[in-house]
């Protein structure tokens, strides 16, 4: 039965619409079932993915060894009692979860809202399966309303600003912020992303960026997005 929220409570029979957080707590969970016990698995950076650790600390003991995209994740991941692995002595990896700041119907995203899409997307290209988590607030028909991460060399921001710029772009250093790996991220602005495969491979080729956080050339595979009905699955 569905429950429509009030400031007075739930009424049965009427659409229950949930919070952002709710849907990705749904989402989180419904993940788990992609989780092959015992297996290694890429976990990947947020307060998505922080839903998904705790899905699994409540789980208790469905996996016992992780590679993490980022210091914050591995801190989380270590607190649940899952080893953390170095991605070398691992090789590949049958599943990386994750989450996005947007995602369009070709399962094409942008990363990088958290600073971590450097090892994210190294994660992501390990993985035989991306399974990836969001809220519906999350899916767009274009990609780019939401400033596109680009991590950079420290030396080369603002070469790399300048270029963005000539490209159409409105790139904005991110203040204060400092990426796990020593390297800055300048958030674009500005883009309508009609092709993100061309853009991806276009931003890729300017000297001082380590990675662009569009996820186009190794998309998800998977999504799951939670809405007000539940969780639904989109795949490609
Ligand atoms: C971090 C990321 C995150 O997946 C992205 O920012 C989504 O975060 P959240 O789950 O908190 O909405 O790319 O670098």
């Amino acid at each position: 039965m569905c429950y429509f929220q009030t400031g007075f409570g739930y009424f049965p029979g009427q659409l229950h619409f949930m919070d952002q957080t709710t849907k990705k707590v749904a989402a989180a969970k419904a993940a788990l079932q992609y989780v092959r016990r015992g297996t290694i698995i890429g976990v990947g950076t947020g307060s998505t993915v922080n839903c998904f650790i705790d899905a699994l600390a409540a789980d208790g003991g469905l996996i016992q060894v992780a590679v993490s995209s980022s210091e914050a994740s591995t801190a989380r991941l270590k607190n649940i009692g899952v080893t953390v692995a170095d991605l070398n002595d691992i090789g590949s990896l049958d599943l990386y979860i994750d989450g996005a700041d947007e995602a369009n119907a070709d399962l094409a995203l942008i990363k990088g809202g958290g600073g971590a899409l450097t090892r994210e997307k190294i994660i992501a290209q390990a993985a035989r399966t991306f399974v990836c988590m969001v809220d519906d607030s999350k899916m767009v028909q274009t990609l780019g309303a939401f400033p596109l991460p680009v991590e950079v060399i420290p030396m080369a921001s603002r070469l790399v600003a300048t270029a963005i710029a000539e490209l159409g772009g409105d790139p904005k250093l991110r203040a204060g912020f400092v990426t796990d790996n020593g390297n800055h991220i300048l958030d674009v602005h500005g883009l309508a992303i009609d092709a993100p495969v061309n853009l991806e491979n276009e931003l890729n080729q300017i000297p001082g960026i380590v990675t662009v956080g569009l996820f186009a050339r190794r998309p998800a595979d998977l999504l799951i997005v939670g809405r007000d009905t539940g969780v639904d699955t989109i795949t490609r």
